[in-house]
């Protein structure tokens, strides 16, 4: 593409060092729609006859479908995905095909590929995301009475159910959807034409290419449209933080699935057994998936370090941008895939739920509520309750069978009215505690959603 200043070929190392076609490859069908919507304003601008770019357009399609269709032989003396089209449009129509790069750089031309790229990436995450809402929202729906520990530290706390549990997960998925949406817009902006970095002095109409790649609006500064990757660091970011959340369901299913916990079982289609311990059935999508987010989070932090200190405009380093943003991709997308289908399959342990959850200790704070009612500070109360807990560890004496008025006569016989779980949790009514009838509104509104 360049040999008119060259007199010597391009080393194989160099070739090999400098080529993206072994995977921006995949990009093929935005930068023939970005050609197509390029050359027909070529014509609009007097440069292209209608009779050129019929050639030019057909052929085109023609290099979609090969490629498609697997019958494309890409070369890495041509780079990258630009040239290969380039190289094999001009191969097949002739000196015509030449003409197709007037006003346009391959560096506005990456720039629009990876937005469309990005772009379609974004809705379909999106579904994937509501996907595994759905799932979980299944799953919260069919246990939405089953009373459950919740935890800090990962010490029994409160209580609460299984459906408030997961609808947690269902909350963390709407806010990465909502993140996407928000992203979207700065995406669908088209820099195509902004050229190399000045734009060109043939003027062909942008905001018509725009409209025809669906593009929102067109990028207002040629040097910042064609050296922006921020687009790709602001989703690379959005992965890795839907990562932190799947990692976070992981771990808790991870749990679950322990004989110690025994919450949940896991489908067999979605374990794994041991080499050599016959008794194992072991969560691995689970651990793979906690195990994924190190590398979105890597990929977020090689594109950070790659556009970090990079002058105006293009720099080749940008060409690092492309494998971490498939990479995280093409992992999210896998890894929302399964666990869509594993959390569908899974079955939770109501008896080992109830169980755990029948531990009156659960309660501790229900009964400084109580003490707080009949008037006692809540600091007080938390320190008679506090004897209390003391008083049952040291005698062995689960709490609600505990003489409480032995504690402090603070507590009168109605105290122990409430280890009733089924109470306890139905007085957690303000918005976002766990009442039963709260979850069911939630599974709602979901639902609706
Ligand atoms: N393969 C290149 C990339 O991904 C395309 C742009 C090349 N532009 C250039 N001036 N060398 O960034």
């Amino acid at each position: 593409m360049w040999k008119g200043r060259f007199s010597k070929a391009t080393a194989d190392l160099v070739q090999q060092f400098g080529e993206s076609i072994s995977y921006d490859w995949r990009l093929y069908p935005h930068d023939v729609a970005g050609s197509i919507a390029h050359a027909r304003a070529q014509v609009t601008a007097g440069i292209l006859t209608q009779d050129e770019f019929g050639q030019i357009e057909a052929g085109l399609r023609e290099i979609e479908k090969d490629i498609a269709a697997g019958n494309f032989e890409f070369s890495i003396e041509n780079e990258d995905i630009h040239m290969n089209i380039e190289a094999e449009l001009t191969k097949r129509i002739g000196a015509t095909g030449g003409k197709l790069h007037t006003a346009r750089s391959r560096n506005d031309q990456v720039a629009t590929d990876t937005r469309l790229y990005c772009r379609t990436a974004i809705d379909e995450l999106t579904l994937l995301l509501s996907g595994l809402q759905n799932a979980l929202l299944n799953r919260a729906e069919r246990y939405a009475e089953t009373v459950l520990p919740g935890y800090t530290h990962l010490q029994r706390g409160q209580p609460v159910t299984v459906g408030h549990h997961l609808l947690a997960y269902v909350e963390m998925i709407a806010r990465d959807k909502d993140r996407l949406v928000d992203a979207r817009k700065r995406v669908n902006v088209s820099p195509l034409g902004s050229g190399a970095l000045a734009g060109s002095t043939i003027n062909l109409d942008r905001e018509a290419i725009a409209k025809e790649l669906g593009f929102d609006s067109v990028t207002t500064n040629s040097m910042d449209a064609i050296s922006d990757r921020d687009y790709i660091a602001e989703l690379l970011f959005d992965f890795a933080l839907i990562g932190a959340h799947l990692s976070r369901l992981s771990e808790d299913l991870i749990l679950w699935c322990t004989s110690e916990f025994g919450f949940a079982t896991l489908s067999d289609a979605h374990t794994t057994g041991s080499s050599l311990m016959p008794q194992k059935k072991n969560p691995d999508v689970c651990e793979i998936t906690r195990g994924k987010t190190g590398r979105l989070y890597g990929n977020l932090t090689a594109i950070l370090t790659a556009i970090k200190g990079l002058p105006l405009t293009y720099n080749r380093d940008l060409q690092e941008d492309k494998e971490p943003l498939f990479d995280s991709i093409d992992t999210l997308t896998l890894t929302l895939k399964v666990n869509t289908e594993m959390i569908t399959a899974m079955e939770i342990n109501e008896d080992k739920c109830q169980a755990a959850a029948s531990d009156p200790l659960l309660l501790a704070t229900d009964l400084a509520d109580w003490l707080v009612k009949e008037g006692i500070p809540f600091r007080s109360a938390h320190e008679l309750v506090g004897k209390a807990v003391a008083a049952s560890v040291s005698s062995g004496t689960p709490l609600d069978q505990l003489d409480l008025s032995e504690v402090d006569p603070a507590f009168t016989a109605d105290a122990s009215s409430v280890f009733d779980l089924k109470t306890a949790l139905a007085a957690r009514s303000n918005p976002g505690a766990p009442s039963i009838e709260n979850v069911k509104a939630q599974i709602a509104r979901w639902k609706n959603a």
